[in-house]
């Protein structure tokens, strides 16, 4: 808790900073959609005093076992928060008799993984408090500490008191997770929604400097020739990778590349830098690099890790805010798979 608190007035000034960046999309999000009235700084101090501490724990144990849980948690925050609202609909299993489809099973979901861990998770929490943290809360946490145990910034302010939904939006996932090809123009749209500016978005994507990606997002950019934006070494490799334009079922599920081969589970600039250099793995992650609205950034982050993780701090809290439920809307899941009975 030592290094917690001490650390606290940093972590607010940081968070009041992101408002002040935010600028005109906070008050013109002053709506619902990132409200985040109800969410606070240790919501679970009267209720579950050691929430936070058990989420850490769990967390960091896992990330111990198999490291690329940590890079899990980041992708699922995104997701839960990018579609609709924060509210863990993302872990709700596919229930035919209740007439709901997983988002889990959405082709934008694709190479998401770890989910059982989650579960470890929330055991962990029901055991000290039942009943009592979100799914959607622990969601937040656990990418917090996700990103810590990666080497990226540490001690995220992550408010907490968001609620659980009780249904699936898994019908408008693609409308609201862009594609691997999607223009700047509509991602800087999708995130501004979120109240996360043009900055904010070049330090979020940014978590591709950890993980993998499945050469079924990447064939469109490697056959029949190589996209001329791709380093030529590069490209090599990922042909190397993907060796075939088919990438149906016995390739997909299976072969991927990495975007960060010299430091592929830490969360630094490396994803910036590589990008510079024509190494962005996903079509989106190169466009960043020409287009004017966002370049200066990927310049600005490739040359300061520092920079990257302070606005990659406040940008990850903006999109942790985004319309959750509170108060008495939603539930608290006891099991994040399914709706309470
Ligand atoms: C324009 C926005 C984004 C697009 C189009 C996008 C797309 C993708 C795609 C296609 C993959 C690879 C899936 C696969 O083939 O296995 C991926 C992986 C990943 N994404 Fe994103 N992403 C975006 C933003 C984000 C954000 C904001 C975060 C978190 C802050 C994030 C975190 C991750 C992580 C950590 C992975 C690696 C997952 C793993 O290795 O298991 N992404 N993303
Ligand atoms: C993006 O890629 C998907 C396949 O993953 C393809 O169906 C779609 O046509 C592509 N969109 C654009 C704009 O190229």
């Amino acid at each position: 808790m030592g290094s917690r608190s001490s650390l606290a007035p940093v972590a607010s000034a940081l968070l009041l900073l992101s408002y002040l960046i935010a600028g005109n999309n906070g008050v013109a999000a002053a709506g619902s959609s990132t409200s985040s009235d109800g969410l606070k700084l240790n919501y679970y101090s009267e209720s579950c005093p050691r929430a936070e501490e058990i989420v850490k724990e769990q967390v960091k144990s896992l990330y111990e076992e198999h490291g690329n849980t940590a890079v899990s948690w980041l992708r699922a925050l995104f997701h839960d928060c990018t579609v609709k609202s924060c509210d863990a609909s993302l872990l709700l299993e596919t229930d035919a008799a209740a007439g709901l489809v997983s988002e889990k099973s959405s082709t934008r979901s694709f190479g998401m993984r770890n989910f059982k861990y989650i579960d470890a998770i929330k055991t962990a929490l029901e055991r000290a408090c039942p009943g009592t943290v979100s799914c959607a809360d622990l969601l937040a946490l656990a990418a917090r500490d996700g990103a810590a145990m990666l080497g990226g910034p540490a001690d995220i302010p992550m408010r907490t008191g968001r609620r659980d939904a009780t249904e699936s939006h898994y019908g408008e996932v693609e409308s609201y997770i862009p594609n691997h090809n999607e223009s700047v123009s509509a991602v800087l749209d999708r995130f501004a929604t979120m109240g996360v500016d043009a900055e904010g978005v070049v330090a979020l994507l940014g978590a591709h400097s950890v993980g993998r990606v499945h050469c079924f997002n990447l064939v469109a950019r490697l056959y029949p020739a190589v996209d001329g934006t791709i380093e030529p070494a590069y490209g090599a490799y990922l042909r190397g990778r993907c060796p075939t334009a088919d990438a149906k079922e016995d390739t997909r599920d299976v072969a991927y590349a990495r975007n960060d081969r010299v430091t592929p589970m830490v969360l630094d600039n490396m994803y910036h830098k590589n990008l510079l250099k024509g190494r962005g793995l996903l079509l989106v992650d190169q466009r960043l690099a020409t287009d004017p609205r966002t370049a200066p950034y990927v310049r600005k982050m490739a040359a300061d890790n520092t920079y990257f993780h302070d606005v990659f701090a406040a940008a990850l809290v903006k999109m942790s805010e985004n319309g959750p439920l509170t108060g008495d809307q939603g539930e608290v899941r006891k099991d994040c798979r399914f709706v309470n009975k």
